[in-house]
């Protein structure tokens, strides 16, 4: 049995503050064997800068990191968005290529990990292809020997996110939305294989709207005006979702939500 461990997106600097600590906590009691997480956000809430990409797969012990809408926010991901540790939404009308959404690595003891990134359609900007359709090309990559499979689905819609859980249901281990920065607490197993949360939750500053100084995102809503619209400060909070997966079979047979409030915020 294998531990994975899925962070959801990380917000900005106070985020990364809080993955961290919450990182080490998690890996002091549950010593995870992969850690993915997305970096959509990462750089200023905008992005991943390459510096900011080297500090996570280096020192912060990332495995490797999903991304979504905002992956090109910071101009020099087009310098190391072909590095085996990052993967794009590959149904995204600006990426649109099943190679560049799966990454094929492995875990320290050797077990093969698949890790997918695919982008929602349902209230979501740019005409992006199908999500299913896009599944199914990129399982067609995945070799029969690597059966621990993870799916990153960047959506807004929580019924987009369940369909496509339900549609991989038995052939992908660990299903997960992304991207709306609201942890839901419905985690469960499908056909007793594939784990599943329509969102992971963000990474980040909950004393915000989705992470973004309240303030500014009010202001914003209320006049359009973006000033100061960046990453919240206050209330850090690291949440993720452990699975636990038969290397095997590739079935997931537990999953556990994690929420861990970081002092000194
Ligand atoms: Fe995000
Ligand atoms: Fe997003």
């Amino acid at each position: 049995m294998i531990k994975l461990l899925a962070i959801g997106d990380v917000m900005g600097r106070p985020g990364r503050q809080a993955l961290v600590k919450g990182l080490d906590r998690a890996r002091e009691e549950l010593n995870p064997d992969f850690v993915v997480m997305n970096g959509e956000n990462v750089a200023g809430g905008f992005g991943i800068t390459k510096k900011i990409f080297e500090e996570l797969i280096g020192p912060v012990g990332i495995d490797c990191i999903t991304t979504g809408n905002h992956w090109m926010d910071k101009k020099d991901i087009y310098e190391f968005r072909d590095h085996p540790k990052i993967v794009l939404p590959a149904n995204m009308s600006n990426v649109d290529e099943p190679t560049r959404g799966l990454r094929l690595l492995e875990t320290k003891g050797g077990v093969r990990v698949a890790v997918m990134n695919l982008i929602g359609k349902v209230f979501m900007k740019g005409d992006n292809s199908s999500p299913f359709d896009m599944a199914e090309r990129m399982l067609d990559l995945v070799p029969s020997y690597c059966k621990v499979r993870v799916l990153d689905i960047h959506a807004e819609a929580t019924s987009e996110k369940q369909a496509l859980g339900q549609f991989l249901a038995g052939r992908v281990s660990a299903v997960y939305g992304t991207h709306s920065h609201v942890p839901t607490a419905d985690e469960r197993i499908f056909k007793e294989y594939t784990g599943f949360v329509t969102d992971l939750g963000m990474t980040g500053p909950y004393d915000s709207v989705i992470g973004i100084d309240a303030t500014s995102a009010i202001r914003r809503m209320r006049t359009g005006d973006k000033k100061n619209f960046e990453p919240a400060k206050n209330d850090l909070n690291f949440y993720a979702m452990l699975f636990e997966i038969n290397e095997q079979t590739g079935a997931c047979h537990a999953l556990h939500r994690l929420r861990f409030p970081i002092k000194d915020s």
